[in-house]
């Protein structure tokens, strides 16, 4: 029996209520499907910082560099410093782990979930990935004069050719094995003139991938497409700060940020999956938030280690519920947090027994 090693930090706000949820569906699936999957459970986050301050300590993250695969709730807590828990955990998981693929697929379940008028679920399918390891998140920042009327701030986006190699490599590699087999390249070049690399990296990998087609968005004008024509995307391949932002947008396209669900990916290691959503404080413990993206993020982490079949139905279970409106949407109060794990896990159920 296959067996996975996860660790898994529940994080702050939100987190540990919705990854309760998720990894009950992650459970049952495992028994469903004859797999096992041997959590680690790390007290990580705001509380944990508060009370030791301690942020993520060197002994265990070795021990959680040793894992298969790692599973994180939110972080992020108005009452330490911005930035504090979001680079001590999520940003060193990216970074020290060479996370270098953000993984964000944005698909539209339903149509009355999507704000936008008469697009449907075939209008919303598309796969954002975002370069996680470098731009303006690599950390290279200061001030002058701070705090004076001279002061000076600046914060340097950073590439590299191996960098951008490699998440453009990626992105053909993705869009090969989705029937319209498109990428597109989201960038500001026009303006970033740093970003002439993405370009000249993208026309060069393109030609060893003549099977799929290309395409260009500056960034802002990609935000237009999204929300006019989202059936124009298929995979798009993006900068770290770009991306952090249009799959914002995208989440709201898909129905919100209850679903909206991400893979920070080093394929072949030692990964990290998570909702894209945030640690929410004032919904913390209130047992109200959809823990919709978290069980979709549960099932891309499933998909990595290689349960595909599991993986394809949790998502199928989710999209069916949502489709069928017996899981009426997000944020509509009709469910609680609790009630939707268990809804998913009871389809799951039913649905494995009707086949044997
Ligand atoms: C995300 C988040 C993070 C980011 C924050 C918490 C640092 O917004 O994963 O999209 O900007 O990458
Ligand atoms: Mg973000």
């Amino acid at each position: 029996m296959a067996e996975y090693q996860i660790a898994v930090i529940a994080g702050d706000g939100i987190g540990p209520e919705v990854t309760r949820e998720a990894l009950k569906v992650v459970a049952a699936a495992a028994e469903i499907w004859g797999f096992r999957v041997r959590r680690t459970e790390y007290p990580f986050g705001t509380e944990h910082y508060l009370a030791t301050k301690e942020i993520f300590p060197d002994a265990a993250f070795s021990e959680v560099k040793q894992k298969d695969a790692i599973y994180l709730g939110a972080i992020g807590d108005p009452r330490v410093p911005v930035g504090l828990i979001e680079y001590g955990i999520i940003a060193k998981c990216r970074f020290d782990l060479d996370l270098y693929v953000n993984l964000r697929p944005i698909k539209l379940y339903d149509e009355a979930l999507c704000p936008l008028k008469d697009k449907k679920p075939e209008h919303v399918d598309m796969v954002i990935v975002r370069e996680n390891t470098e731009d303006a998140y690599s950390g290279s920042h200061g001030f002058t004069h701070k705090g004076h009327d001279t002061e000076v701030a600046v914060q340097t986006m950073v590439y590299t050719r191996h960098g951008v190699e490699r998440v453009i490599r990626y992105g053909f590699e993705l869009a090969r094995t989705r029937p319209r087999k498109q990428l597109t390249l989201i960038d500001k070049a026009n303006a970033v003139r740093a970003q002439d690399l993405w370009t000249r990296t993208f026309d060069e990998v393109s030609k060893e991938y003549p099977d799929v087609k290309t395409d260009h968005a500056y960034i802002d004008a990609a935000c237009m497409w999204m929300v006019k024509n989202p059936e124009w995307f298929d995979v798009a391949v993006t900068t770290n700060l770009f991306g952090d932002i249009i799959t914002d947008l995208g989440a709201m396209v898909q129905g919100g940020m209850g679903i909206a669900a991400s893979g920070n990916l080093n394929p072949g290691k030692v990964s990290l999956f998570e909702p894209i959503h945030g640690s929410a404080p004032k919904y913390a413990g209130k047992n109200v938030s959809s823990p919709v993206a978290a069980i979709l993020a549960g099932a891309m982490m499933l998909d990595y280690l290689g349960e595909k079949p599991a993986s394809a139905a949790i998502e199928s279970v989710v999209a069916d519920l949502l489709r069928s409106r017996r899981l009426k949407g997000v944020h509509t109060g009709a469910h609680n947090t609790q009630e939707v794990g268990d809804m998913v896990v009871a389809e799951l159920r039913q649905r494995a027994a009707a086949k044997v």
